[in-house]
């Protein structure tokens, strides 16, 4: 078995020209990627760039019709069981059974997802405790606010203790406090345990504090690559350069962004505030 080898020499995510296409539409065209082990990288983008797509072709929900993807080494084309095994994931779409109690969600993710038997019950509590659900865990999920479900879903995906998590717009919908509670959770686990992280989100602002580095997608490519600051002073001296006031305040990522895209950004189901696709978790759970 070559995985341990693998495993040690090569990023958590690398993505070499991958190109996916429903019908006429190009939804990633040529996207290189990697995302180095323990990093916090953040796919940014407006509706439509191409991130859910991307997402579910390194999750191997959807196989690779052009370019590679390998996660830990491992390429998902070839070896789908080896990739599945070492991530977890949370969809943009719901993931949480309303009809079941917290601690019944998180206990059939431990099954599906293999946990071993005997590890199952304190693992189950583990991840319950790592988003702050245990006293809550008892409840039917329908009765759970959308930051709740949120941090459940999180739970979810934790139980097996991936290496790679990966989140399609997880917070998505939830007021400030709720959004702040889904990172300070992500972060904490991360911390501890020094799993890498792949977000995927349009708020720019949360990108910046939160995000190691950040890709900037846009057509179903990265336009810009970087950590948030490299980004942000990038554009400020681009500004300067071009004869901007030499004390205007340092450009925000959606500053860049803007810079990126261009009008095309416009053009755009709405951009990045479009809200849309708001999961609007809680109702729909209930
Ligand atoms: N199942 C699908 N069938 C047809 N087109 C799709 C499907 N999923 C996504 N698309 C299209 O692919 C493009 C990228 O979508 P998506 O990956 O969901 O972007 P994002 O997650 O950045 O909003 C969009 O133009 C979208 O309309
Ligand atoms: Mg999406």
């Amino acid at each position: 078995m070559t995985r341990d080898a693998a495993d040690e020499q090569h990023d958590a995510v690398t993505c070499t020209g991958l190109t996916y296409t429903f019908g006429e539409t190009k939804a990633v065209a040529g996207l290189d990627l990697s995302v180095g082990e323990g990093e916090v990288f953040g796919l940014l983008g407006p509706n439509g760039a191409g991130k859910t797509t991307a997402i579910r072709c390194i999750t191997t929900l959807l196989p690779v019709p052009a370019g590679m993807v390998h996660v830990f080494g491992h390429d998902t084309a070839g070896d789908r069981m080896a990739v599945r095994r070492l991530l977890g994931y949370v969809p943009q779409q719901l993931s949480a059974d309303a009809g079941l109690t917290g601690r019944e969600n998180v206990a059939l993710f431990a099954r599906v997802f293999d946990v071993p038997r005997r590890e199952r019950a304190a693992r189950v509590e583990q991840a319950l405790t790592a988003v702050d659900l245990t006293e809550a865990a008892g409840r039917l999920a329908s009765t759970y606010s959308g930051g709740m479900v949120r941090r459940l879903e999180l739970a979810q995906a934790l139980v097996s203790a991936p290496r790679l998590l990966i989140l399609d717009e997880p917070t998505i919908g939830l007021d400030p406090i709720a959004r702040t509670g889904v990172w300070e959770h992500i972060n904490a686990v991360r911390a501890a345990t020094g799993m890498t992280v792949l977000v995927t989100t349009h708020y720019m602002d949360e990108a910046d504090q939160y995000c190691d580095r950040v890709g900037l997608m846009h057509g179903g490519r990265i336009r810009a690559l970087g950590t948030p600051i490299q980004l942000r002073e990038g554009l400020g001296e681009r500004r300067r350069a071009e004869g901007g006031p030499a004390d205007a305040p340092l450009p925000t990522l959606e500053d860049v962004f803007r810079e990126v895209a261009g009008s095309g950004l416009d053009d755009q189901s709405g951009g990045f505030r479009d809200v849309r696709s708001t999961r609007r978790t809680a109702n729909r759970v209930g």
